[in-house]
């Protein structure tokens, strides 16, 4: 028989699949989400993300110091406030819940890079992601807070902010205003192709976070949707972008791919809530194997082009990687 191409002849051991593997994850590109919330001595955890907590800024040491240990080195900090108005104010208070945990972070584990959420549905009484003009989220009067938030998370110390809210310029509203207060060297990470998700359905209930009435279709991309995903990201490109990211990961590799093709700036993905609760339940459920299929899931984000990866999994794949599966 004259069969030259044998693909199987590098599949025969695992030392020789090893070494023609095309993906290799290294842990140093793991991004873990963090819930802040306010109290003392809180850690509770959510319910539709069993093994994920929201922590009281004095609990927050802790579940750092885990990260940390678990080789992980950045964090994604997500605030929880107690009080909520029409302008989410409590995202740039001085005592703001994100300015109080990144301010505590900083001196109980400076080892990790702080990378902050930056948006107003945590924040505002109707949970959208800007300043209403009636039932609609005004795009330009929404920039002004934005930057101001952002800006409010450099002063507490931030490494690094991730505008979330998918207003359009918000990116260079951030930047002139990072750079013209000395923080021309804090990067910013743009969640540039975020879609309208029902993925985000754990995370709303984790944050508080659903909007009051309609939809954020308005403003976050429409699934059905490619090249679109190209001019947002390239858009945020031109405004100072350091990073851009997909969200969400699985179901939008197609977009990955298609991101780290076109930028010259490195790719993040975010898998996001609704993946980790899917893993979570069906692995429940004994349906699935959840440590393959947290491996199998990352490597596969990673193949479409991915270099960063933010995931409810972090510090579980940190080992893993480590271990080479
Ligand atoms: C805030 C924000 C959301 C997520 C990240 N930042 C929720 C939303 O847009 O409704 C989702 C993260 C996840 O589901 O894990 N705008
Ligand atoms: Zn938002």
């Amino acid at each position: 028989m004259d069969m030259l191409n044998r693909p199987r002849r590098l599949r025969g051991s695992a030392t020789i699949r090893n070494m023609a593997r095309e993906t290799r994850m290294d842990k140093s590109s793991l991004i873990y989400p963090v819930f802040v919330r306010e109290g003392v001595g809180i850690r509770e955890e959510i319910m539709s993300m069993e093994g994920q907590f929201r922590y009281s800024v004095d609990m927050l040491p802790y579940a750092l110091e885990e990260i940390a240990r678990s080789g992980v080195g950045s964090v994604m900090l997500f605030g929880i406030p107690d009080e909520k108005d029409e302008c989410g104010s409590g995202a740039f208070l001085e005592d703001g819940i994100i300015q109080k945990a990144l301010r505590r972070a900083k001196q109980e584990c400076p080892e990790l890079c702080y990378i902050t959420d930056v948006c107003m549905c945590e924040y505002t009484s109707h949970g959208h992601c800007g300043i209403l003009d009636g039932e609609k989220v005004d795009n330009d009067k929404t920039l002004p807070y934005l930057a101001k938030i952002a800006l409010s998370h450099a002063q507490a110390g931030a490494d690094m902010v991730a505008p979330s809210d998918m207003m359009d310029g918000r990116v260079r509203a951030i930047r002139e205003t990072l750079d013209t207060n000395g923080y021309m060297d804090l990067p910013v990470m743009a969640y540039s192709a975020k879609y309208a998700s029902s993925f985000y359905g754990p995370f709303r209930e984790a944050a508080g976070s659903a909007p009051s009435f309609g939809d954020r279709k308005s403003y976050q991309m429409d699934y059905h949707n490619r090249k679109e995903a190209m001019k947002e990201i390239l858009a945020d490109v031109s405004e100072g972008a350091d990073i851009v990211m997909v969200k969400p990961a699985l179901a939008y590799l197609d977009i990955v791919r298609e991101a780290a093709d076109m930028v010259n700036i490195p790719v993040a993905a975010y898998s996001v809530s609704g993946e980790y609760a899917m893993i979570k339940a069906a692995a429940k459920m004994g349906y699935i194997g959840e440590e393959a299929m947290i491996c199998e899931t990352a490597a596969c984000i990673y193949r479409a082009g991915a270099n960063i990866l933010l995931t409810y999994y972090a510090k579980e794949l940190a080992k893993f990687m480590d271990e080479g599966r």
